[in-house]
This record gives C-alpha cells, sequence and structure tokens, in this order.
C-alpha cells in the first residue's frame, strides 16, 4: 500500500464539520513545477455541530506547507502538525477568525490528472472528488460550500488566457515583470469540487445567449489554437441545452459567462465545474470529417449534462459523496430527458436500456455490485459507475412514471425552492417527490439502498369462460455482496394486452376497475392482477417503455415474440420483442440445439419490419442489432463460455445476413448519401442504418461485404462513413483489411482523436490475431500510457468491447490487460481502477478461462505498493 492501509468510509459515520468556511480567497501564483497558493479562510465554529473546541483538521495531500497563519498571527510549529494527507491545528479561536495558508505543488509532475495539472502546457484542475486537497489544504468535502475569490498570476506568454469560476474581474500586468493576473469572483456557495482554474495559450469561439428573463449570457469554448474550426457543434448543443432547462424545467442559467475548455488528457468525459466546464477535447471538437454521428450525439448529450449539473449538483449539491446519485443519477435521467425530447424518444430509450444492460446489469450481477446509494467505499473515485449514474436515472425515472410528469414537476420545482445553496440527501430528493405528489415513496426508497437487477418471473392464465386474464408476477433479487436478504421493491410496470388484431385491449382490474393509465404496480412478494372482460387470449406486453430494471421472466412462446415483434403499439417492446427472440435462438444455438424453423420464422418477421415504410430507418438499425456479446454472457451467469457465444452470434448474423440479402442490398441502395452531412435525427438514423445493413451483408458474405466496404471507403465524405465502413472491415479476415487501415492512419495520423480511432478499430477487431496486434501496437509510438483516451482505446477496446479476444482461450487478452494495469497505477490509478474492473466476471467464465483471469488478479494483488483504488476494486473482485 503507498502510505496506510485503505480505510472503508461508511454513510452511517457522517458528522458535520465543526468549522465552517464563509469565504475563501485564493491567489495562484503558477509555475509548471512549482505552484504557489495562498488561501485565505474565513472560518467560524459550527455551533450545529456542537464539537466546540475541536482541533481544525484540513484535508491535503502531495502539497509543500510553507506558511501558515491566523488572524494575520505566523502560528507556532507547536500549534500545528502536518502528514500525508492533512494539516491538524490545534486551539484555534472559538470565533470567527481567518486563516492564511501557503503551499506549493507541482503540477508537471501530477500524471494522476487529479488537482493541478499540466495537459499539452495548458494548466488545468480536476477536483471531482477528492482533488481540490492537492491544491490547498481545505475541508475537502461537498458539504463545505463557500464563495470563492481567486487571483491568478502567471507568465503573460504562455498563458495569456486565465480562467476560473464564477465573473471575471480585474486582469493586469505585474509591472517590472513578464507576468500577468487576473481575477475572478463566484458569488455561489459552491463545495471544493466544484473549484477550477485553466491558463494557458487558447484560442476560444465567443457566442450569446438571452434568458427567458432577458439576461444577455457570454457564452465561450476554450480550445487548443487552430481547432477554433470544431466547436460550432459544441456551442449550438449548449444553447438547445440552455433553452431545453429553461422550457422544461423552469431553470435558467446564473452568472454573466459560462465557459467550456478543452483539453487532451482527462480522466473522464467531461466536468461540471461552476461556469468553467472542464471537457474531454473528444466530447467538444467536432466536424464532419473528423467526427462520427455517435461522436455528435455523445457531444450534445454530455455539453447537457453538465450544463444541467448548474442546478441538479451545482446550487444544489450532495451532502456526502454517498449522496452521489443525487447529482449524476438525477443529471443522467435530465440529459436522456433532453435527448429525447430534442431527438427520437424511442431510439434514445432502446440507446440507453442496450447500455444499460451491457454495463450495469453486469455490475450488479458481479462482485462490484453496491447499491444506487452505497452505504460504504475505500475509494470514491470507484464510485462513478454505471449503477449510480444509469441506475441511478432510471429510479428518477420510475418515480416520474409513479406520480406522473406533472407531480414530476412540482417536485422538482419543489426540490429547488427549498434545498437551493444547500447540500441535500436523497432522503431530502424523495421527499420532495412524495410531498408533491402525496405518494408514500417508504418502499420505493428501497431502489436506492439494494442491489441487484430483480427478476420478475410471470405467469398467465386465461379463463375463456370467465374472460377473465390472470397475470401472476413473482419478483426475486439474488445476493449482492453485503446483502443476502432482499425486501420486495415497488415495480412499476407498463402493460398492454394485445389482441390478435395488434391492437390494445381495454385494462379492466380486478379491485381497481378501468386503468387510467396502463400501469400496475408490484409491490408484493408475488401477487395475483386479475383483468376482467378480456374478450380473446391477449398476448401480454409487459414492462413497456421499460418503466423498471429489472429483468423478465416468462414463458411466452416464439411465436408471441414475434407477434410483438411486428405489432406492439409500444416501440420500445416491439425493439425488446425482437431482443427477447434472437436470444432464445443463441441460448439455442449454445445449447447444441439447432433452432431452424424458429430462426426463419424470426429472420422474416425482420424482413417484415425492413420492408414496412412506415418504420424510420434508425428503428430498422436497432431491430436489425443482434443483443452483444456482454449481454448474453451476463444473461447465461455461470460458465461462461466467450467464444462459443461469439460463434453462435455470427452463425446467426450470417444467418441474417444471406437470407435478407436481396433486402439489405436494396437498403444498401436507398441509405446512400444525398446532400452534405447533417448531424439530425434523420440522416443520423439512415447512416445508422446504412451501417447496420453493411455489417449484416458481410456476416452472411464476406467478400461482398468487403467490396461495398472499399467501394465506400473511396467515396466516403465523412468520418462516420470511413468509421461506419471500417468497424465492418475489421470484422472481416480479407486482404483489404490491412492496406484499408493503414490508409486511415497515413489519412489522420496528426489528429489526436482520430488515432485514438484508429487504435480502438484494430482492437475490436474479433480476430485471431488481435492480442498480437495490440501487443505490438502498445510499442506503437503514439501509444502513451500517460494519456488516458488512448489507453481507454487501445487496451479498453480489447477489454470492454471485444470478448472474443479478451476472453482468448489462452488467457492472453487477461495477461495484456494486467501488464497495462500494473504499469499504469503509478502514475493514473484511477484509470487503472477501471481498467481492473473489466475482470470483475471472472467468476462467471467456463473453468479454464477462470482459472486465467483469477491468476492475473492474483499477479496485480501481489505487486506491492497498489493504490488504493486499484487495491479495492481487484480485493473486491477477488472475494467472492
Ligand atoms: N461529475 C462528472 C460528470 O458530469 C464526472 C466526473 C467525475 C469528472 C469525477 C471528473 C471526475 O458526470
Ligand atoms: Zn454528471
Amino acid at each position: 500500500m503507498n502510505d496506510v492501509s485503505p480505510q472503508t468510509v461508511y454513510l452511517k459515520n457522517y458528522r458535520p464539520v465543526p468549522y465552517l468556511i464563509d469565504e475563501v480567497s485564493l491567489d495562484f501564483s503558477l509555475g509548471p513545477e512549482t505552484t504557489q497558493v495562498t488561501s485565505r479562510l474565513s472560518l467560524r465554529p459550527n455551533e450545529a455541530a456542537g464539537m466546540g473546541g475541536a482541533p481544525l483538521v484540513l484535508d491535503g495531500e502531495k502539497l509543500e506547507l510553507k506558511a501558515i497563519s491566523i488572524d494575520g498571527k505566523p502560528i507556532d510549529t507547536s500549534r500545528y502538525s502536518v502528514n500525508a494527507s492533512s494539516l491538524t491545528v490545534a486551539e484555534v479561536p472559538q470565533k470567527p477568525f481567518t486563516l492564511e495558508i501557503v503551499t506549493t505543488c507541482n503540477p508537471k509532475a501530477n500524471t494522476e490528472l487529479s488537482g493541478l495539472y499540466v495537459s499539452s502546457n495548458i494548466f488545468c484542475t480536476q477536483c471531482e472528488a477528492e482533488g481540490f486537497r492537492r491544491i490547498t489544504y481545505f475541508y475537502d468535502r461537498p458539504d463545505v460550500m463557500a464563495r470563492y475569490k481567486v487571483r491568478i498570476e502567471g507568465p503573460a506568454d504562455t498563458c495569456p488566457v486565465l480562467l476560473s469560476n464564477g465573473n471575471p474581474g480585474a486582469t493586469g500586468t505585474i509591472p517590472g515583470t513578464d507576468r500577468h493576473f487576473a481575477l475572478w469572483d463566484d458569488p455561489h456557495p459552491k463545495p471544493s469540487y466544484l473549484f477550477a482554474l485553466v491558463a494557458g495559450d487558447l484560442a476560444h469561439v465567443a457566442d450569446s445567449f438571452v434568458t427567458r428573463s432577458g439576461r444577455k449570457v457570454e457564452l465561450r469554448i476554450y480550445v487548443e489554437k487552430g481547432k477554433e474550426d470544431r466547436c460550432a457543434w459544441a456551442m449550438e448543443s449548449l444553447k438547445t441545452s440552455m433553452r431545453w432547462d429553461e422550457e422544461r424545467f423552469g431553470l435558467e442559467y446564473d452568472l454573466d459567462i459560462f465557459m467550456i475548455v478543452a483539453v487532451s488528457d482527462f480522466n473522464m468525459g467531461a466536468m461540471e465545474n461552476k461556469g468553467l466546464n472542464v471537457f474531454n477535447d473528444k466530447y467538444i471538437l467536432a466536424l464532419p470529417e473528423t467526427a462520427t454521428d455517435v461522436d455528435y450525439v455523445n457531444i450534445e448529450a454530455i455539453i447537457a449534462h453538465e450544463y444541467f449539473h448548474n442546478w441538479t449538483g451545482n446550487r444544489i449539491t450532495c451532502r456526502d459523496w454517498f449522496q452521489l446519485c443525487l447529482k449524476e443519477g438525477l443529471t443522467v435521467f435530465r440529459d436522456q430527458e433532453f435527448t429525447s425530447d430534442i431527438r427520437s424518444r424511442a431510439v434514445k430509450r432502446i440507446a440507453d436500456v442496450k447500455l444499460l444492460r451491457a454495463n450495469q446489469f453486469t455490475e450488479d450481477g458481479g462482485p462490484l455490485a453496491h447499491p444506487v446509494r452505497p452505504a460504504s467505499y475505500i475509494e470514491i473515485n470507484n464510485f462513478y459507475t454505471a449503477t449510480v449514474y444509469e441506475k441511478g436515472a432510471e429510479l428518477c425515472r420510475m418515480m416520474l412514471t409513479l406520480i406522473g410528469r406533472d407531480a414530476f414537476r412540482k417536485a422538482m420545482d419543489l426540490y429547488f425552492e427549498r434545498h437551493d445553496g444547500e447540500a441535500a440527501t436523497v432522503e431530502d430528493f424523495v421527499r420532495c417527490m412524495a410531498d408533491a405528489s402525496g405518494r408514500d415513496l417508504n418502499q420505493f426508497f428501497s431502489w436506492y439502498e439494494q442491489a441487484g437487477t430483480p427478476e420478475v418471473i410471470v405467469v398467465e392464465k386465461y379463463n375463456a369462460t370467465a374472460k377473465t386474464y390472470d397475470l401472476t408476477l413473482e419478483q426475486v433479487t439474488g445476493p449482492t455482496p453485503g446483502q443476502p436478504d432482499k425486501a420486495p421493491l415497488q415495480i412499476p410496470l407498463g402493460i398492454g394486452l394485445v389482441g390478435s388484431d395488434g391492437d390494445d385491449m381495454p385494462l379492466d382490474l380486478e379491485g381497481v376497475g378501468a386503468l387510467n393509465e396502463p400501469l400496475i404496480e408490484l409491490t408484493e412478494a408475488k401477487k395475483t392482477f386479475r383483468f376482467r372482460n378480456v374478450a380473446r387470449k391477449p398476448v401480454l406486453s409487459l414492462n413497456r417503455g421499460f418503466s423498471a430494471p429489472i429483468r423478465i421472466k416468462s414463458g411466452a412462446s416464439m411465436a408471441d415474440q414475434l407477434f410483438l415483434m411486428k405489432t406492439d403499439n409500444d416501440t420500445f417492446n416491439r425493439w425488446e420483442a425482437a431482443q427477447t427472440a434472437a436470444h432464445a435462438l443463441l441460448r439455442a444455438s449454445l445449447d447444441g440445439r439447432k433452432p431452424a424453423a424458429d430462426t426463419k420464422s424470426f429472420i422474416s418477421a425482420l424482413r417484415a419490419v425492413l420492408n414496412d415504410s412506415e418504420v424510420d430507418q434508425a428503428f430498422k438499425a436497432l431491430m436489425l442489432g443482434l443483443p452483444g456479446e456482454q449481454e448474453v454472457a451476463t444473461l447465461i451467469g455461470r460458465d461462461v463460455d466467450p467464444g462459443a457465444i461469439h460463434q453462435a452470434r455470427e452463425r446467426l448474423r450470417a444467418e441474417i445476413g444471406s437470407s435478407l440479402k436481396d433486402v439489405l442490398l436494396d437498403l444498401w441502395k436507398k441509405t446512400a448519401a444525398k446532400g452534405a452531412y447533417r448531424p439530425n435525427p434523420d440522416e443520423t438514423g439512415r447512416r445508422s442504418l446504412r451501417y447496420a445493413v453493411l455489417y449484416a451483408i458481410a456476416g452472411g458474405d464476406s467478400a461482398l461485404g468487403a467490396k461495398l466496404a472499399m467501394n465506400q471507403l473511396a467515396n466516403s465524405t465523412s468520418m462516420t462513413d470511413e468509421i461506419g465502413t471500417l468497424s465492418t472491415l475489421v470484422t472481416l479476415d480479407v486482404p483489404e483489411r490491412a492496406a484499408a487501415l493503414e490508409a486511415f492512419y497515413a489519412r489522420h495520423h496528426s489528429d489526436h482523436l482520430i488515432v485514438d480511432k484508429w487504435f480502438a478499430l484494430q482492437a475490436s477487431a474479433p480476430l485471431a490475431g488481435t492480442n498480437q496486434k495490440v501487443r505490438e501496437l502498445m510499442q506503437h509510438r503514439d501509444f502513451k500510457l500517460t494519456t488516458p483516451n488512448r489507453v481507454r482505446s487501445l487496451v479498453g477496446t480489447l477489454s470492454m468491447a471485444n470478448p472474443f479476444a479478451f476472453h482468448a482461450e489462452d488467457g492472453e487478452g487477461y495477461a495484456i490487460l494486467a501488464d497495462t494495469i500494473l504499469a499504469l497505477d503509478p502514475l493514473n490509478p484511477q484509470i487503472a481502477a477501471r481498467m481492473a474492473t473489466a475482470f470483475r466476471s471472472w467468476a462467471t467464465l467456463e473453468e479454464k478461462r477462470r482459472e486465467f483471469a483469477k491468476a492475473q488478479l492474483e499477479r496485480i494483488e501481489a505487486q506491492p505498493g497498489l493504490s488504493r483504488d486499484l487495491f479495492e476494486i481487484v480485493s473486491k473482485s477477488l472475494a467472492q
């Protein structure tokens, strides 16, 4: 271990701080190797904490303390002490006082990208979750909210731009030196994790936005010089987000300026620092010839997400890090609604559920499973998870479904009214939902505290004489670490009873009457719902719109699934029926059965959808998409053979490709580009169908696929076309492949974001030579362990998006990952730990692979000096 052995932090041990900080004044003197920070804190005893006379213990890491004084007088060394993680001052005044601390840090040596660091000669900070303590000694926890005034001083030539949170103040030069300064003032109290500073030689694009109350806000996006022409989409997305939050939630922006900075070394996607968002440049920069449709949609959604945090996260923040879902789950929910409102709701829902199943369900079924609001952690950075974010968003969505759209909006209004300027808890939030709607949400709260994916088992009984339809539902949530027994949850289930004409029959529920909303609630472990006056035996469409993040186990026949696939009025469940059918075919094929007849009928149902002129192109593309290999593995859950899953999926892909060749070729012709690139829903839908079609065709006939791909490549006008084509081409063992990849590199080698794509393409290939290739690429001059995007592109793609190669029978995929993690941990523990989560399903593998994976985990665990981040993931993964 680094210094002390890792400690577990518990929610139940939360205590308020003994001293509050009202104001912070920070003075930075920037230097790449030595930056000096003078911090002046206005402190006062926190009467409410009832800890009068307690010592003042501030967090601090990797700092050098230069001076310390109270109320202007330096204090004696006997009165304070410093260790690797804190500064303790004894006998501080029991009335308001000022503490001044001078420290230095070394931004250039900071490869962890937490605190103050340098990325391509730009000074940049990252403070969430606990990075501020690497800048100065402070109560580095979200319930300490203070007003910040900042002065930044730096070299005028290399740092012409000096930015921090809030509104800009005076600027000037420092006579007799080559340095200048800038002042910033943030009137809104904030926790330290929202502090930001950026300094460097950056270009910017400017625009403005007039809020609905008529205030003009200046908008700026700062980027590396020469990249200004790649900011238009990000700026457009920002303005769309600002308008949407006013219209949908009545929320306006609250400073004179909103700034975004794009940097190329960043641990995460982006960060919502007050008034000064910092982004991974991958989520800002876009031109049709450099970014794909997926990039465009991600940029739009992430800009929105970070902007929405201004109210859900910043104005109302979290009391402690256990409440992380309070800001993240809610803000993901808000960005999902944003995308649904401005694009296609059905497409967005399907995309989100796919991700939830592949990532969150897998997490929830393994050794790293945790509740949406965890009760303990070792390293908080390990809890920025699919469970906190995506399942957290599902819980907000379920509350909306339960209380209705109007009550949900009232509850949000109430939340802002009650808690603006505060550090709140999940209880506070759910209480607003209950109070605004008059509904009791006590049982619902278990969703926040209980881990695991509930399974709902369905038994149907139709009585033709009595015209009753009995639906018996039983819920089961399996054990997860630390939670062997589970309580029943409140599960909202969208429902339709579909008649043979494809129309929904009326819902007349015994004990309730005609349902206003097509929704039932399962609150017991097991319950039978009796529907009356059901004229004919219905086909059940349950969990419509994916109203709850659960798994359904039903005995529905293949014929029923194919019927729903063609006729369900709920778009989501149409897609869901196709997925369920495909899962059944894959399972049968894995069990060595040959479901020839079912496969044929599935493919003809697919043909009907593809030929249906009422169905839009984006939806056709989704219908054509088979369940991912990870999803299948998670569903199987034990003795998993990823190689066999891959083969089974390839066989189904091949059958679809060859049986539907005529329709697919027709669609290939019909989806050819017309006119200039536009990232709107229609055009994005067209291209998504085009490349889903190419992938299917190539599955049936690789030579034809390669031919079409090469043709398309020669005529590509956008990065979407290039990547769409190459991502199919790399799955094929054809002679064209290598040359196409080489040409792509030659064309784009000077653009780091496209070079990332080049690495990822090669790591994604489900071919025998992939691991060998990845080893080679790790030696490539463009590969750098200190650049998170590069590591994610190569090793992240291999381990998280290429089950075939990662789970290679000889264990080489696991060895590559473990080697990378061990080399990375001393440089960037956050990324090392995140990479290690790819091992989380090791115990569900078949024996041979299980042993290989376990051996690699043990090899990592045995490494002396492991970071707390990596230690937590590896030890929890092995403890099962
Ligand atoms: N809070 C960021 C978000 O919007 C994510 C993040 C977490 C970024 C930690 C950096 C560090 O989701
Ligand atoms: Zn967020």
